[in-house]
């Protein structure tokens, strides 16, 4: 991750006081000054004023985020956001984004390489929603969901789309763009009325209630780092072709 954003995970400074001692010239990365640009990695040593800066441990958790709060970690609008129902240290932020309006799985963490990985498109996490939607979708609109929908930023990839329900569905995504969910099922002719995360990466939300949250268990980080790995090297050896 960036230098401002291991100083502000840290609790050093914000972003912006941070890149402020960078500029200062107080800041080291492995004995070197560090720059705006400069990226640390776990095993870099960063130092402000000759003072070592104390790595954070990793922290891993799963919250049921509730209607209303926003993925974000600061709403100009001073609306709740999903950090204020997490514990504050170690600071952790949000992977990837649901609507405010949207209930279900959201990981949040400062692993910033992990959540790096699982936000990028190319890693293709499987995203589980539920979307109860307005009239009675026909297997052919469940067809178009699964098949692709173009949409005004391109065709969505394929997709699993089943019907669970008169006006209920259930889509798994390996995309994520914005509001994709209500622009596809807008799109076939039943805009959402209510959408679910019912499971991110395979992590599903048990017995969680809306706003409250839970610690990953050691295998399931793991499972996620072999998840993003595994996808690597498919896409590298799909690429080689
Ligand atoms: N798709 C949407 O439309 N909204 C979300 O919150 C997530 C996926």
């Amino acid at each position: 991750m960036r230098l401002n954003a291991y100083l502000s995970r840290a609790g050093v400074a914000s972003r912006r006081k941070a890149d402020e001692l960078i500029k200062a010239g107080r800041v080291t990365v492995n004995g070197r000054p560090g720059e705006l640009n400069t990226f640390v990695a776990a095993a870099d040593r960063v130092e402000v004023d000759g003072r070592p800066v104390a790595k954070q441990p990793l922290a891993y958790l799963l919250l049921h985020k509730p209607v209303g709060v926003v993925t974000t970690a600061h709403d100009p609008g001073g609306r709740p956001t999903v950090v204020d129902l997490v514990p504050r240290d170690p600071r952790v932020v949000p992977v990837g984004r649901l609507d405010a309006d949207t209930t279900g799985a959201l990981l949040l963490t400062n692993d910033g390489d992990l959540a790096h990985r699982l936000a990028h498109p190319r890693y293709e996490v499987a995203k589980v929603y539920v979307a109860d939607v307005e009239g009675e979708p026909s297997d052919e609109s469940i067809r178009r969901l699964s098949d692709g929908i173009d949409l005004e930023d391109g065709r969505t990839a394929p997709a699993r789309a089943r019907r669970i329900g008169p006006s209920r569905i259930e889509l798994t995504l390996h995309e994520g763009r914005k509001h994709q969910v209500k622009r596809m099922c807008e799109a076939v002719g039943h805009p959402v009325r209510r959408l679910h995360r019912r499971a991110y990466a395979g992590l599903t939300l048990g017995g969680l209630q809306p706003g409250q949250w839970r610690e990953l268990a050691a295998a399931e980080v793991d499972g996620l780092r072999a998840a993003v790995a595994r996808t690597a090297t498919r896409t590298r050896s799909a690429r080689r072709g």
